[in-house]
């Protein structure tokens, strides 16, 4: 017995603030019969942002069905909110000086004052700013004023398409060839299964350059909720392979298989 822990869906303090009080309140209660509890974990939820405030509610604002694939429409609260004004540490910041329902002190001095340990399990705060996915075009469809781009992968590999949401930073285009034509050319992203709903981007992103089939698409910062724990060998895809690089310590950053795959 050493503490007791929960993870809250959501980026609201409040909620964690009263819930981490209420188990310092149970390590009270277990100590008084002979446990130990000295720790809470309060599990992940600390929020990042992606975007400053005002590209934020600008987008938010100015978005409508019009802007995606199959008009597919999105509500404010179906995305993660990606600008946030307490995000990361500062989360935790103000996480800590939140006063908890039901007590006169901010939750610091509830854990200090019982001697409880405060234990956290940020997923995607921890890996701001690390990672991308990338994926090959396979096939350009021109539609009516813009065009799908079919890729060899899934959206299962992008965690916001599951939870019926939008990963919104646009992917980088890498052209295979510098000739591409510059312009504007709106695109949404379709993957390699036979479902309509498999779309690693539903909207339409104004690419710069013309994009063309053996190009690259680089989504930025997926590490934290890019994973392959959806993906299945059930279509005759390879699971996508994971690469590693390394730049510490190096005069060149060096890159390898990720082990799982050597
Ligand atoms: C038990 C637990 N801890 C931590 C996390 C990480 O959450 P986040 O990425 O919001 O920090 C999750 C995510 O689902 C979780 O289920």
């Amino acid at each position: 017995m050493e503490g007791f822990s929960f993870h809250l869906s959501g980026y609201a303090l409040q909620p964690r603030a009263d819930l981490a009080a209420r188990l310092v309140d149970r390590c009270l209660t277990a100590r008084v019969q002979g446990l130990e509890a000295s720790r809470i974990s309060i599990g992940g939820g600390l929020p990042i942002s992606y975007t400053d405030a005002d590209s934020w509610h600008g987008f938010l604002a100015a978005q409508n069905s019009g802007h995606y694939h199959a008009g597919r429409t999105f509500h404010t609260g179906d995305f993660y909110p990606y600008y946030s004004p307490a995000a990361g540490a500062d989360a935790l910041a103000a996480l800590l000086t939140t006063r908890p329902e039901g007590h006169g002190a901010p939750l610091s001095s509830v854990l200090g004052d019982a001697g409880v340990t405060l234990l956290l399990e940020p997923g995607r705060a921890l890996l701001h700013q690390a990672g991308a996915t990338v994926f090959r075009i396979q096939g350009v469809k021109e539609r009516d004023g813009y065009r799908i781009l079919t890729v060899d992968g899934t959206s299962l590999s992008l965690s916001e398409q599951w939870f019926n949401s939008e990963y919104l930073p646009d992917p980088v285009l890498v052209p295979r060839d510098r000739d591409a034509e510059e312009g504007t050319f709106p695109a949404s992203v379709g993957a390699a299964t036979c479902l309509e709903s498999d779309m690693p981007t539903w909207r339409k992103i104004p690419f710069r350059r013309r994009p063309r089939t053996g190009d690259l698409l680089v989504y930025p910062n997926t590490a934290g909720y890019q994973m392959d724990s959806n993906e299945s060998p059930f279509h005759d895809l390879a699971i996508p392979p994971k690469i590693v690089v390394d730049h510490t310590d190096r005069p060149r950053p060096r890159w390898r298989m990720d082990r799982h795959f050597t």
